[in-house]
């Protein structure tokens, strides 16, 4: 196989600090992506068949992309389907292929400063996916007081919101690392941090308590992942989606921006879980430079709340 020729076909120019800038999604290479974090390069394999061949991957990226970009560093991550689960963590760390070894790094994205973490987890700290959306959100600002930000991993949707006007965001996340993080990137874009704006805590209990205190808010973001699991906690899309989006109902004064993060939910099952009264103000799927043009994995859409 002739990598860099592939590589060169399906290369995606990335005028931005961050972005996909190889989605082998199409047709060339199935099952790579090459993600840009400012002058670092992140080659994932999602498919066993590359990996006798990564280290010829690496290679071939590092010299067809030094061509278009300044590169410091090259990583590649295995995320190839685990049989035993106790090894996930590990072998989720990206594997260092050339050039700087600083794994944190801070990246521009919407605008923001995001630091980066391009050794850990399956996400190196912003879902770039949701780029187009975030910018599609900064009309409706200026109506926007305060927001819930459920689910918020690192924050970034609340980074955006406040540096673009919002007074006020509550951030919930049953991690505490994602929570730290997410003080980070306020410090990143020079936002006071307010330890009692990061909430660790489980989304479905945090809003049964803003609904018995009769709290409220102007916009909730709810981009939950399909099913997540630990000892006090369970989530999952099919049974908590629609009950959690009716309590919101009664939370949010103005907006809800809701989000579904894969291919098992089709638009008309994520569309069907809202209430028949909120109205749709726009419906997005992920950015280009990750789209795959035959069935897109990100159904997310802003509504208006209509009690
Ligand atoms: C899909 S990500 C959210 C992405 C985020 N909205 C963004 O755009 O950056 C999932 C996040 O949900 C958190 N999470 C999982 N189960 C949770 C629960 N029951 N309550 C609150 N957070 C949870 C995870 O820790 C993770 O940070």
């Amino acid at each position: 196989m002739n990598y860099s020729l592939q590589l060169e076909k399906g290369h995606q120019p990335v005028t931005e600090d961050c972005g996909r800038i190889f989605n082998g999604n199409g047709s060339l290479l199935p099952g790579i992506t090459i993600d840009k974090y400012h002058d670092s390069l992140l080659i994932q394999y999602f498919s066993s068949d590359y990996c006798e061949e990564i280290g010829v991957i690496c290679k071939s990226s590092l010299d067809l992309f030094s061509k278009f970009y300044p590169i410091s560093s090259i990583w590649y991550k295995d995320r190839t389907i685990l049989k035993h689960v106790k090894s996930m963590a590990e072998k989720r760390e990206s594997i260092h292929y050339w050039g700087s070894e600083d794994r944190f790094i801070q990246v521009r994205h919407n605008g923001c400063i995001c630091t980066v973490d391009l050794v850990s987890g399956q996400n190196p700290g912003i879902f770039m996916d949701m780029r187009e959306i975030r910018n599609c959100l900064t009309e409706y600002y200026p109506q926007v007081d305060s927001l819930v930000n459920l689910f918020c991993y690192t924050s970034l949707f609340s980074v955006h919101a406040l540096a673009n006007g919002v007074s006020k965001a509550v951030n919930v996340d049953t991690s505490k690392q994602v929570l730290l993080r997410s003080q980070e990137n306020y410090r990143n874009n020079n936002l006071v941090v307010d330890s009692r704006d990061f909430i660790h805590e489980d989304s479905g209990r945090y809003l049964k308590r803003m609904y018995k205190r009769k709290e409220t808010c102007d916009l909730v973001f709810y981009d939950p992942p399909t099913f997540s699991r630990n000892k006090k906690f369970h989530y999952s899309v099919k049974s908590d989606y629609r009950n959690h989006l009716d309590l919101i109902s009664t939370i949010s004064n103005r907006y809800v921006l809701t989000a579904i993060n894969s291919y098992s939910v089709s638009k008309d099952e994520y569309l069907s879980y809202h209430p028949r009264s909120w109205e749709m103000l726009f419906f997005k799927n992920e950015a280009r430079d990750f789209l795959n043009p035959h069935d897109p994995y990100l159904k997310c859409a802003l509504w208006q709340v209509n009690n």
